[in-house]
C-alpha cells in the first residue's frame, strides 16, 4: 500500500516526525550536500528492504550507512590510520569510506548486501546531520530517485520520481550538484576508488602520500588480486530453484525455503518467507545465507522464487552467489 506523500520545508517539528518516522521503520526522503537520498534505518532488514523496492532496483547493491560525525560512524566500522587521515581531511563532506565492519555492528546484513565491510559517509549538511542526530541510528541512503533516473536534487525531483512509494521528504532546498560522493575502499592495502564523485582522486592520493588505484568498472572484467570483490559469495556451493532434494547429487543441503516449496528431505531448513512475501525474504535474505553457510552442511538450496517485485533482485543475487567459483568447483 503506498502511503500518502507528505512533503515538509525543513522545520523543528518537521525533522521530529522524520526521526520518528526513521525510527518505526519508515522511508523518508532527505537533503545532503551531494544529492536527496532515499533514508531508512540501516540496522532494520525490512525498513532497507523497503528502499529497494521503492527504488524497483533489480539487484542488491550495498548501501552507504550515514552518521551525523565520526565518533558514530566508528561505532560501526573499524578506522586505520588512513580512514582516520581522510575524514580528517574531508568530512563533513562528499567521501565516502568503504571500512571493515565491526562484529559488534547493528548495521543489517541487506544493507551491507551480506560483505564484511560497511561503506560510511558523515554528509556536509545541517539539516542531514540533525537529522541523523535526532534518529541516533545508521541511515541507510541511496539516491532517492527510480533505478536509471536522475540524481534528484531538489524535492521535487525525489517527488516526481518516488512520490507514491515514500511517505515523507524533509524539503530543505535544492542540494549542491547532483554529483555523488566518492567512494574509497580502504580494506586492502591498496587504496582503491570505486566511485568518482566530488573529491578527486589527486585530493584523496595528496592527503594520503600513496597512489590511488581505480577500481575496474566493467563488472565482467577480472578483478585485480586483492581487489574487493563487491558481492558476497557464500563459501558453500548455492544451488537455485532447489524443487526437490537429491542427496545423491547434492549431498547434505540446507535449505532457505519460500512459500509453499518442498522442505521434506532437506537437512535443514531455513524460512525466508513462509508466506511467500517477496520483501519479506528480501530483509531476510543475506542474513539467512550466513547463517545457512556452515561446513557442516555440503550446499544450500534455494526454493523457486517467482520474479516478480524484489523476487527479482533476490534470484538476480542468488544467481551470482551461485555462480561456480575456482574454489567451490561445481559438482
Ligand atoms: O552522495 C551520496 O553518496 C548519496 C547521498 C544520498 O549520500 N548516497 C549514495 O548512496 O549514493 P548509495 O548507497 O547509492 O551508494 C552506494 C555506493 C555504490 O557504488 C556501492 O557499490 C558502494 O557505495 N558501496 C556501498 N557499500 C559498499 C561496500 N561494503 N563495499 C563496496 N562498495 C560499497
Ligand atoms: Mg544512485
Amino acid at each position: 500500500m503506498s502511503p500518502a506523500l507528505t512533503i515538509r520545508p525543513y522545520s523543528e517539528g518537521a525533522l521530529t516526525q522524520a526521526a520518528a518516522k526513521l525510527r518505526a521503520g519508515e522511508l523518508v526522503a532527505f537533503p545532503t550536500e551531494t544529492v536527496y537520498g532515499l533514508g531508512a534505518d540501516a540496522t532494520n532488514d525490512d525498513a532497507v528492504a523497503g528502499i529497494f523496492a521503492a527504488k524497483q532496483r533489480p539487484s542488491f547493491n550495498p548501501l552507504i550507512s550515514h552518521f551525523p560525525d565520526r565518533d558514530a560512524a566508528s561505532q560501526h566500522a573499524v578506522f586505520d590510520a588512513r580512514a582516520d587521515k581522510l575524514a580528517d581531511a574531508f568530512w563533513p563532506g562528499a567521501l565516502t569510506l568503504v571500512l571493515p565492519k565491526r562484529d559488534d555492528s547493528t548495521v543489517s546484513h541487506l544493507t551491507t548486501a551480506g560483505l564484511p565491510s560497511i561503506a560510511v559517509r558523515v554528509p556536509a549538511h545541517d539539516m542531514a546531520r540533525a537529522l541523523l542526530r535526532a534518529v541516533g541510528r545508521p541511515i541507510a541512503a541511496p539516491s532517492a530517485n527510480r533505478s536509471g533516473r536522475i540524481s534528484p536534487t531538489t524535492a521535487a525531483h525525489v517527488a516526481a520520481s518516488l512520490g507514491n512509494a515514500i511517505g515523507m521528504i524533509l524539503d530543505g532546498g535544492p542540494c549542491g550538484v547532483g554529483l555523488e560522493s566518492t567512494v574509497i575502499d580502504l580494506t586492502t592495502d591498496q587504496v582503491v576508488m570505486l566511485r568518482p564523485g566530488g573529491i578527486t582522486r589527486d585530493q584523496v592520493a595528496e592527503v594520503l602520500g600513496c597512489d590511488v588505484v581505480m577500481a575496474e568498472t566493467d563488472d565482467n572484467a577480472p578483478k585485480s588480486p586483492g581487489m574487493l570483490t563487491s558481492h558476497y559469495a557464500p563459501g558453500l556451493p548455492v544451488r537455485l530453484n532447489a524443487d526437490a532434494p537429491d542427496q545423491k547429487k547434492y549431498g547434505h543441503e540446507i535449505l532457505l525455503a519460500f512459500g509453499d516449496c518442498v522442505t521434506k528431505g532437506f537437512d535443514k531448513v531455513l524460512w525466508l518467507s513462509k508466506t511467500g512475501d517477496d520483501r519479506e525474504a528480501a530483509a531476510n535474505l543475506f542474513a539467512k545465507l550466513h547463517e545457512a553457510d556452515q561446513p557442516r552442511f555440503d550446499g544450500i538450496a534455494i526454493a523457486p522464487i517467482p520474479d516478480t517485485g524484489l523476487g527479482l533482485a533476490i534470484n538476480d543475487r542468488m544467481k551470482r552467489a551461485s555462480a561456480p567459483r575456482a574454489l567451490h568447483p561445481t559438482p
